[in-house]
């Protein structure tokens, strides 16, 4: 029952029975695509937002037709003022006042956080720019890249993982190459289409030229003659070793975009488009370099390697990569199952947890925590299968039916779904409205769904479009006008994980704090594909949870033994609160560092059958309980919390962890004592 929206209850009740297409209702469970177009989708009712910042003053117009994305690697170039730097790997990128600043930034690090330091090392410019305007203008942007206008001569490519910033002159204009350091020394090759500039801070630029450039020097900035052609900027990371050859070898083939392909399951594929000549030089991360496809298509450069706070960045020739991951099995029920001999016990509890499920009492009108009910709630009917005792599961269903309802409202601007109180307030529903957390909150219901789907497949056929429409906000893969939804809205396919963080303006770029709400999300939507026989959903949704996963282990799960992070914030943290492109926290946006069960319970929330996938290491599970046990001394500790630090504790522990599980008072408001004991006994 859909308690929460009073005023628009009506309408989207109207809407909801009226807006099911005959030829979907009647279908039985065909399979199709998830790039599913426009006028196939079920459409929410429009929404108007009073919080949302307007695409256009950034997206030139022939953008802002097709939705826009909203959680990206390069938000904050298109909202408020556009000033913010973003990390575009491997340099940190600004754009103010019609000057691209570009800075090869130093890390800082101590116990409560690791982060990077912006510093304009190169600012680039048109000279003597009469009227310097404070927007650019994002002409194009691609899942590698982001195309920066400069109007009207400069076009700069900032495709990520390249170690030349690339810049077009588009008419012949004398450049203003500036930066706060001193200049040091400025030498060119006879022809002058190489030059070397030595800065103040012992940084050693590359400048390569698609033609011959004239550069003089006054005082700390470099005056060009006119010039149009391409001109790319790249930082020796290593003043005395062969790398320069290796830059200058790479310098004439430039990437102008990029795309990530899922032609292949458990793959990624990347293509660049390049112009110029030569073969392409870019940098893999330590994530992309552990899932390479070991083929000969592409070549590693050992010695080439730039800091990051990802890890180094190493060199790679070549302008596709093949990336592969283990194949995930995405699973209903628990790898072994739950022993025999506690049927019982997980039994009485799951009579007890069913009893208290009560739709007429919901305790909250917050998407999120509405979310995380229902699928608290689905749990239930999977256990039940489980243990085999499928006499709670009527009323399971009951309550899911009640409690499902597609109360999401759409945008028209950004193209994506919001709700009523978001619409209003930026901070409503935790910034549901300004696109924050979206796969979060409709993961529970994807999940939700996706069971009730299952044990109901006539209610799971007529609510197929609202499902689908759903999933979609955050897992479209198609682009371009004939889209609802932005390209996959949270997933980030550089980093292979997903950002959280919206259309707010942040220092250190987007960010996500649970990477277990993330892994739910795209593990619920395969398990809906499951539902709805759809293998290519399961197969997408399998690759994105197998990716988020590697991710999760690669950057947020820090083991004793880490050389990622510096030492001094190795030696403090097990786990990384929230994650920024630019930083790395301790905190959490709801607890301080030192309320460690607070850091790991939303690194593993919600409980489920793929948490085992999560924390397949038993050792580095271990560390982390250990590493968080002295903080549930604390006066005051929610048994909730307590909760998810002894189900990993049942990762290699289970007597220990049994014991704790049965003497809790109570359970996270997603999570449930049957849930703690299906975990438990199936491990
Ligand atoms: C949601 O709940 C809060 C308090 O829990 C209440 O103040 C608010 O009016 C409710 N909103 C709607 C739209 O029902
Ligand atoms: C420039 O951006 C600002 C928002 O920062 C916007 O208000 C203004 O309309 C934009 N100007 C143009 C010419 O698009
Ligand atoms: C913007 O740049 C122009 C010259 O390019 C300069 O005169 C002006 O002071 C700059 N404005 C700001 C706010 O930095
Ligand atoms: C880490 O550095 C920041 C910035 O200087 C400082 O505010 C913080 O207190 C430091 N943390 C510790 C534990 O020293
Ligand atoms: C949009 O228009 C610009 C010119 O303003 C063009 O360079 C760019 O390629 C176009 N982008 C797309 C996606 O069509
Ligand atoms: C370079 O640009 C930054 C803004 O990114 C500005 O603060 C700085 O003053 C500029 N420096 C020079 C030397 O132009
Ligand atoms: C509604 O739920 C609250 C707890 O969320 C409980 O205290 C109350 O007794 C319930 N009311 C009914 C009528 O079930
Ligand atoms: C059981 O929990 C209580 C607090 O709820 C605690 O005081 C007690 O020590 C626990 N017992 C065991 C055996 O862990």
């Amino acid at each position: 029952m859909l308690i929460i929206f009073s005023s628009s209850l009506l309408l989207l009740l109207l809407v909801t029975t009226i807006c099911i297409s005959p030829s979907l209702s009647t279908t039985t469970t065909t399979t199709t695509t998830i790039n599913r177009r426009k006028h196939d989708l079920f459409t929410f009712p429009e929404g108007q937002s009073t919080v949302l910042p307007d695409p256009s003053s950034f997206f030139s117009p022939n953008l802002t037709s097709s939705p826009l994305p909203t959680n990206s690697f390069f938000q904050n170039l298109v909202i408020e003022q556009g000033d913010q730097h973003e990390y575009i790997h491997p340099y940190l990128i600004k754009s103010f006042n019609s000057s691209l600043s570009l800075s090869y930034p130093s890390i800082f690090s101590n116990s409560s956080f690791t982060q990077q330091v912006f510093t304009p090392d190169i600012n680039i410019s048109v000279s003597n720019n009469p009227n310097p305007t404070k927007n650019h203008t994002i002409s194009s942007f691609s899942d590698l890249s982001v195309t920066l206008d400069i109007q009207p001569s400069l076009r700069f490519f900032l495709v990520r993982g390249s170690p030349y910033l690339t810049c077009q002159v588009l008419e012949k204009v004398s450049l203003s190459i500036a930066t706060v350091h001193n200049i040091v020394g400025l030498v060119s090759n006879s022809d002058k289409t190489k030059y070397k500039v030595v800065l103040g801070n012992g940084q050693i630029w590359l400048l390569y030229s698609s033609s011959s450039i004239g550069l003089t020097r006054k005082g700390s900035t470099v005056i060009s003659d006119d010039f149009s052609g391409v001109i790319r900027f790249a930082l020796l990371p290593n003043a005395d070793s062969k790398l320069e050859p290796v830059l200058d070898r790479f310098s004439s083939c430039y990437p102008v975009s990029g795309s990530a392909v899922f032609d292949d399951s458990f793959s990624v594929k990347y293509k660049w488009d390049t112009e110029g000549s030569g073969d392409l030089l870019m940098l893999a991360n330590p994530l992309h370099i552990r899932l390479l496809d070991d083929d000969d298509s592409v070549k590693v450069v050992d010695d080439l390697k730039y800091k990051s706070i990802d890890g180094e960045l190493v060199g790679v020739v070549g302008s596709s990569w093949v990336m592969k991951t283990d194949p995930v099995k995405v699973t209903w029920y628990s790898t072994k199952g739950v022993e025999k001999e506690s049927y019982p016990e997980v039994i009485d509890a799951l009579v007890q947890d069913v009893k208290g499920l009560d739709s007429n009492n919901m305790s909250t009108n917050a998407s999120y925590f509405y979310g995380k009910l229902v699928a608290r709630a689905a749990r239930m009917a999977l256990i039940a299968e489980e243990v085999d005792y499928v006499d709670v599961i009527p009323k399971v269903k009951q309550y899911l039916k009640d409690t499902i309802e597609p109360w999401f409202l759409y945008d028209n601007s950004w193209g994506g779904l919001i709700t009523l109180q978001g619409s209003k307030h930026r901070d409503g529903d935790f910034g549901f409205g300004i696109y924050n957390d979206h796969h979060f909150h409709i993961g529970y219901y994807l999940y939700g769904i996706a069971v009730l789907a299952k044990i109901d497949p006539v209610w799971g056929r007529k609510y197929r479009p609202q499902a689908y429409s759903l999933m979609l906000d955050f897992m479209t893969l198609s682009s371009g006008p004939n889209s609802k939804y932005t390209r996959l809205r949270c997933f980030d396919l550089w980093n292979l994980h997903s950002w959280a963080a919206g259309l707010t303006e942040f220092e250190n770029g987007r960010n996500q704090e649970s990477t277990s709400e993330a892994v739910n999300a795209y593990y619920s939507a395969a398990l809906m594909g499951m539902a709805y026989e759809d293998p290519h959903l399961v197969e997408v949704g399998s690759l994105l949870t197998a990716m988020e996963i590697h991710a999760a282990q690669t950057w947020w799960h820090v083991k004793e033994d880490d050389t990622l992070y510096a030492a001094d914030f190795v030696q403090a943290n097990r786990v990384v609160g929230i994650l920024w492109q630019n930083k790395r926290d301790s905190v959490l946006w709801f607890a301080p560092a030192d309320q460690k069960e607070f850091r790991l319970g939303i690194q593993v929330l919600p409980l489920l059958p793929i948490t085992e996938v999560l924390f397949s290491d038993k050792e580095y599970a271990k560390q982390l309980v250990e590493w968080t046990l002295p903080s549930l001394k604390r006066e005051g500790v929610g048994e909730g919390w307590k909760g998810f630090v002894y189900a990993l504790e049942g990762v290699y522990d289970k007597e220990n962890a049994l014991t704790n599980i049965r003497n809790l008072t109570g359970h996270d408001d997603g999570n449930s004592l049957s849930n703690m004991l299906w975990w438990i006994f199936s491990r």
